[in-house]
Formats: C-alpha cells, structure tokens, sequence
C-alpha cells in the first residue's frame, strides 16, 4: 500500500507544479518515428536521451535510440527475420523478450515471458513467417514490445514499445490515404520529474502491481503522442488515414476529432468489412483503430484529438481534465488533389471453419496465493500465471468459443497471441482483433477463434501491464490432434 501511495503522492505533487512549466502545448511538430524494411531488420536495444520536454533529454531504454522505436514496416507474405540486440548493462532486470504484438508466428518466436530470453549483451533473431493458414497473413497495424515475465510493465514504462505496419496487395490496392498521408500515432502516457526524468514507479524493481487489488499500475499524467506532449500537425485540407494505437500501461481511452467525424475502417486486425463512423473510438491498453479524417474544405481550422477516459478513479495530474487535447491538426492548403476514397466495402473477415463445438472460460479473477505460498493480486479462472503450468490445450486448426468474463471490480483488456479471434457479442461485434476491453466489472466478451500454423506454447493475459506482471496471464498449448475438453470452471 505504501508504495502505490508514494506514487499517487509524487503523480499529484507534480501535477500542482503544472505542466505548463514542462512544455507549451501545439508548438512541437508531431514526431514521425523513423521506418525500417527489409526481408532482415536489426534493431539494437540501448539505454539512450530522447528529447519529449523542453530542455534535459529523458534517459530511456530504448529501440534504437528513439521513442517510440523505429516503425517496423514490410509487406506479408514471405518471411523477415527481425534482429533484436541487448545493448543494456548486465544487470537481472535487463533480461528481455520482444513480442510482435498482433503477429502469427511460432511459439520460439513470439516473445515468450520466460522463454527464449535475452540476455544483456545477448542478441536474437525473431523470424516472422508473414504467412498465415498458406496465405499472406493479412495486413494489420501491429506493435512490439517487451514481454519479460514480471518486467513488461516496467520495460515498456521505460521505453520499450515501437509499431509495426504489416502491408499487403488486398490493403494496398484500395484507394485509401497512403504515403505521408497513412500516419501512425502511438499513444501513451507517462509522468516526468522537474528534471524531465521518467518517475520511477517500480522504485523497488517489482511491479507496482505487486500491490493487492484494486490497485491498477501506473498512470501518467503526461500523454503523449509519438512520444511528444501535445504535438502540432499540420495537415493538408484532404483525407488522411491515423493509425492509432494505444500503448499505454493502463489508461483507456475514448478518442475523438472534435466536429470531425471519423471513418473506421480497421481494427487491431485491419481492415473491417465495412467502414464506420463514429463519433469517437474506444481504444483499451494495447488495441488499434485505423480511421479516415477528411480535412478537406477546412483549410485554416485547426481540429484537436481529444480524449475522455473511462476510468476516473486513479487518474492524476493535469491530464484530468474531462476531455483533455492530445495533439492538434492545422489545416493548411492541398498541395495536389486528392484522388482518395473510403470505399463502401473494404474486406469481408475470414470465415471461421468448421463451428465452434467447445467454449472456454477465462474468467479475470483477482488476488490468490497459490501452494506455493507465492501470492498473485490478478488471476485468470482463480490462477497466478506460473509460465509452467499449461491452462488448456487446444486443437490446431479448429474453432473454438472462448467467453472471457470480468469476475473483478476494475477493467480488463484480454489478449490472446498467436492467433485473431472474431468478436461475437458486445461493441466490437462481427470484427476481427486480438485484444478486448471488457472495461467494467462483469462484463464479458464471446470471441469465436482458431489457431492455424504454429503449434505450441502461447499466452493469454490482460494488457494492463501490471495486472499482467502481477499474475493475470495464462499459457495455453497448441496441439495436433485432439486437445482438451474446454470444462468451463
Ligand atoms: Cu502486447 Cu502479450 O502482448
Ligand atoms: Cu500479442
Ligand atoms: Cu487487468
């Protein structure tokens, strides 16, 4: 208890200071992380100075230098193979394990918590088959990130998230916004001392998740946007697709563009069936949305991102304000027309064959000590993750019905890797993600889902990082042949 107030104290002390003192919001150009390609990427991993507030840099870990790291971007269908190169001091909390959050690979290869590791001055190469079901996997706005059991949130806090832009023909041949008109935005936020340094929340290098319920993690009070506060883009009076992404340890967000209205048109697992509109977008920890902004016949307004947040209860600082202003758009003239459209169909989802026969039920539990002694404040279906125990084996190649439930008082955002699931109830119905909000107590979400490819050991966990670092994960196993029964506990 005394640690989470220790942080709640410093997160409001600073807020009073201001954070008008930080930085002078709509004045820094927006931030477009620097993109890298090719069949073979290699990205080292060092403690570096990013420039976020005016004046000292904030000392960050970091991918290649930058926050957020570079922007992974390749087209499907043959494999790259992404190098990753542990730069950091030889220190235990520096192991690490990098996750294509939103890929389909194989279990070597899917950043597992406490598999596969990375070693301080260790490096590893991560193939991507890009492939899926013999097909080219298809396009999505993905993401990576540090997936190291217990350390995730603590790593990402740090500077350890970057995008990952997976392109195919189908996405690509559509008349939609491409080149400087397809911009990504990663969303996160982050509290900072009068030195401009990251606020330490995990002091005592254990999350501060090791609380128990109903404390949540760590919120900051800066929101960031590229990894700038408040940034300023000036936009040309004509479509453009945003790429938003949340990847903030714990807040969610409802996000939108003031009078503009925004065409979705994906999801975390790209591209709908259909565009919709919508006023704002409701983003959980770790989920995606990709919409369509006109600004065109707007030239010489300027549009702001706002945000509400869902949760009210833990927030803290100057971001508290209802409807806080994340970036702004200036609208400036069209420098060449604007052949762009939203078409009326974008991408039917795939057909999940055969039917479901067998549901599952996770069910986000909190607070266990297993007989170990060892004490968990999150659990799945009354269970801390322990990365060797096996919750469910499930069959390759065929669907099933998984029902995740929120049996807690605070929200939840469950992922499942290895494979997209199609939501069947609730706000997101009909689509395809890999991450779901269930952001009140009780609430649930029916996703049917099928695992094609890559037999082995996965993992489902919620992406509020320290409920994931404090026990709410499970490993599930990928088998040929039959699998288990899927008793609903
Ligand atoms: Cu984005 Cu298992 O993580
Ligand atoms: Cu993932
Ligand atoms: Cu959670």
């Amino acid at each position: 208890m005394l640690l989470l107030l220790a942080v709640a104290l410093t997160g409001s002390g600073l807020a009073a200071r201001g954070a008008d003192a930080h930085h002078k919001p709509f004045v820094r150009p927006l931030p477009i992380p620097k993109v890298v390609t090719g069949r073979r990427i290699r990205i080292p991993i060092r403690a570096a100075g990013v420039p976020i507030l005016p004046g000292s840099r904030t000392q960050m870990t970091t991918f290649d230098g930058s926050f957020p790291g570079p922007t992974i971007r390749v087209p499907s269908g043959s494999p790259v193979k992404v190098e990753f190169v542990n730069q950091l001091k030889a220190l235990p909390a520096n192991v690490l394990s990098i996750h294509n959050h939103g890929g389909h690979n194989p279990a070597a290869d899917d950043g597992q918590p406490d598999d596969f590791l990375i070693a301080p001055g260790a490096s590893r190469v991560y193939t991507y088959p890009l492939r899926e079901g013999g097909k080219p996997e298809r396009a999505s706005f993905q993401w990576y990130h540090d997936h190291r059991m217990d350390g995730t949130a603590e790593h990402i806090w740090n500077g350890l998230a970057g995008m990952f832009i997976l392109d195919d023909r189908v996405d690509q041949a559509l008349p939609l916004p491409k080149g400087r008109f397809d911009v990504p935005l990663l969303i996160a936020d982050r509290s900072f001392t009068a030195q401009n340094q990251l606020t330490d929340p995990y002091p005592f290098g254990g999350p501060a998740g090791m609380q128990p319920p109903p404390n949540d993690g760590v919120q900051g009070d800066h929101i960031l946007i590229n990894g700038a506060p408040q940034p300023v883009f000036k936009v040309e009076a004509r479509r453009y697709r945003l790429r938003l992404l949340n990847a903030s340890n714990f807040r969610s967000y409802d996000l939108s563009t003031q009078s503009l209205a925004m065409k979705q048109i994906a999801t975390d697992s790209g591209l709908m069936s259909a565009p919709v509109k919508r006023a704002s977008v409701r983003l959980g920890p770790a989920e995606r949305a990709e919409v369509i902004v006109d600004f065109s016949g707007k030239q010489g307004r300027q549009f702001d991102l706002k945000a509400s947040f869902l949760d009210d209860r833990m927030t803290a600082g100057p971001h508290d304000a209802a409807s806080p202003r994340l970036m702004r758009f200036n609208v400036v003239k069209r420098k060449s027309p604007d052949r762009s459209s939203v078409p009326a169909r974008l991408r039917p989802a795939p057909a999940l064959s055969p039917p479901p026969t067998i549901t599952r039920q996770w069910r986000m539990t909190s607070g266990v000590t297993d007989a170990s002694h060892r004490f968990s404040g999150w659990a799945i279906n009354g269970k801390g993750f322990n990365p060797d125990r096996v919750d469910a084996r499930v069959p390759l190649g065929k669907t099933e019905r998984w029902r995740f439930t929120n049996a807690t008082g605070r929200p939840h955002a469950m992922h499942v890797h290895g494979a997209d699931f199609k939501v069947l109830d609730g706000p997101n119905k009909g689509q395809l993600k890999d991450t779901v909000l269930l952001p009140t107590p009780g609430a649930s979400a029916t996703v049917a889902i099928k695992f094609t490819d890559h037999a082995g050991k996965f993992v489902l966990h919620c992406h509020m990082l320290d409920h994931e670092d404090n026990g709410m994960m499970a490993a599930f196993e990928v088998v040929n042949g039959p699998g288990d029964k899927g008793a609903a506990p």
